[in-house]
Parts: C-alpha cells; structure tokens; sequence
C-alpha cells in the first residue's frame, strides 16, 4: 500500500541523507524503522507524505504516484499521518484542543464531528482534561502525546510516527506502544522508527534498518537480530532479553540459535532450561 522507489535527497547539494532507498509496506503492517543517529530516518519519513520532494525517485500510495501539487498533496496527507520526531514542529495552536483540531476542520468535517475527533483522540493519548492548555506549557511527553492525537483526530490509513517514545516515561512508553498494537488491530497500518530494540519485537512485523541514506537489511524482528553484520554496521545493539541468552550459551547451554527475543519468549525458554536440567 506504501512504496518507495529508489529515492534519492540531498539537503543543500552536498550531504546525500538517502542515497536510493527502496521500500514497500502491506496494508496492516507494524513497521519499525531502525539506524543510528543521522541514518536518514526523518529524512526519509518526511517523504512518505510529500513534505519533502525527492531529488530522484518516487513514493506510491495505494498504486498511485505521489504527486506535489497542493490538491494532491491534500488527498494524499488524508490517508498517511505523520507525527514528528519534535513536537515543536507540529503544534502551534493556542490551546491543545485547537491543535487537535486543526486537522479534522481542515478535512471539512462538521464541528460535532471535530469535537468527538478531538476528545476520543486525547483520550487515547492519556491527554483528557488538558483541551484548555496552552502547548508552550506542556512537558515533553505531553506535547508528544499531543502531537499523536492531532494525527489520530486525521484517522488516517498510514501512520508514521518519529520515535514516538522518546521522551515518554516508562508507562507512557507502555500505553503508547499498547495504542500503537491497538491501533494495527483497527487495521491502521503503523510505521515508526525508533532506537529502543527491546521493545521491537513486541509489536513490529517487518524491520528495516537504515545505515548512511541506505536501507541494508529488510525483514521480520528475529531475522535482523539474529544478523551481526547488520547490526553491527547500524550501530544496533540486539534485545537485551536477546543478549542475555547469547551469554547463557557461551556458558555452556546450547540454544540451537533459537534466542527469545521478548520476555514472553525468554520465560518459555527459560522453563524449558529449567525441565531439562
Ligand atoms: N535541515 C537539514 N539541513 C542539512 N542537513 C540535514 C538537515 N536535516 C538532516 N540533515 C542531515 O541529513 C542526515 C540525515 O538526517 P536525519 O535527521 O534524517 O537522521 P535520523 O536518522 O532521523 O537521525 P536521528 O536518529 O538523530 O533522528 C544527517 O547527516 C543530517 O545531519
Ligand atoms: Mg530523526
């Protein structure tokens, strides 16, 4: 539903940020973006709904080329939602229930529509009760959570989201991830870069890692943890509920590389040690 065809960017001519990325995403996936910082990851988001235009190469939606005239640009921004990794540059509405709804007016949706957006979108953020806030005096992870409510109010098809954790405290860490998987489940497909591994395995499907403007490794959770060499060259690190096992084999217990990857896994694993010995 979501293509990337050998794009190719550069900021001011000099520094190739993506250096022909190609990339396809299914309806319903849960996508995790990976790579250091610099990797190109926001650079490569911005072009997923035409915020950037391409030096080289082409994004389809649905089948359909990405265009960048204004009445494109607005059908196309209906269907894929971006949340930036800086709040900052999301809201700028006086109040946050007036940035929430920014969107949805914009879609030219009647005002009781607007306001029922608005209010099941804070909600699901963990954001009721703060409508008459100014922004400026918001915590980080609240204008975060902000941020994602105003694209959720857009109820779009793709949503993309910059590392959306970061900055959350651990429960806010836990809710978001629970609305990300809750939202897959409504059948939102979910692309999201971020640099926190252990979580990855719990909700994404598809894993690409991204290393200086280039995607070099494509594929599901355990078949990127289980390859040094890419994770080596991204800088990534694997679980830690994954290294802990590596170090358990090199004492002596052979995993048949087969190493869990979430806590789930690691407690079946762990039980089944424990049987066998
Ligand atoms: N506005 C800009 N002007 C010039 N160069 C930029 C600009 N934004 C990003 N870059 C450069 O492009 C490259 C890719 O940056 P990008 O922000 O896409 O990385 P990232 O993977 O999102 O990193 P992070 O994990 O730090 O968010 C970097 O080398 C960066 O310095
Ligand atoms: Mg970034």
């Amino acid at each position: 539903m979501l293509e990337v065809k050998n794009l190719k960017y550069s900021y001011n001519n000099e520094y190739k940020a993506l250096k022909g990325v190609s990339l396809k995403v299914e309806r319903g996936d849960m996508v995790a973006l990976l790579g250091k910082n610099g990797a190109g990851k926001s650079t490569l988001f911005l072009h997923l709904n035409g915020i950037y235009e391409p030096d080289d190469g082409k994004v389809f939606i649905d089948g359909e080329e990405l265009k960048y005239d204004k009445k494109s640009l607005l059908k196309f921004r209906q269907k894929v939602g971006i949340v930036f990794q800086n709040p900052d540059d999301q809201i700028f509405a006086p109040t946050v229930e007036e940035d929430v709804a920014f969107g949805p007016l914009n879609l030219g949706l009647s005002m009781e529509e607007v306001q029922d957006r608005v209010e099941e979108a804070l909600q699901r953020v963990g954001m009721s009760g703060f409508e008459k806030t100014a922004p400026h005096h918001l915590s980080g992870g609240q204008k975060k959570r902000v941020s994602i409510a105003g694209i959720l109010a857009m109820k779009p098809e793709i949503m993309v989201l910059d590392e959306p954790t970061a900055g959350l405290d651990p429960q806010g860490v836990t809710d978001l991830t629970r609305l990300l998987r809750e939202l897959n489940s409504e059948g939102i497909t979910i692309i999201i870069s971020t640099h926190e591994v252990d979580l990855v395995p719990d909700y994404a499907n598809k894993v690409f890692v991204l290393v200086d403007g280039e995607l070099i490794g494509e594929g599901t959770p355990k078949e990127i943890f289980s390859q040094p060499d890419i994770l080596e060259k991204a800088n990534l690190k694997v679980p830690i509920v994954t290294d802990l096992f590596q170090q358990i084999e090199s004492e002596g217990f052979d995993m048949q590389g087969d190493y869990p990857l979430t806590i789930n896994e690691a407690k079946d694993k762990f039980l089944e040690l424990i049987n066998k010995n």
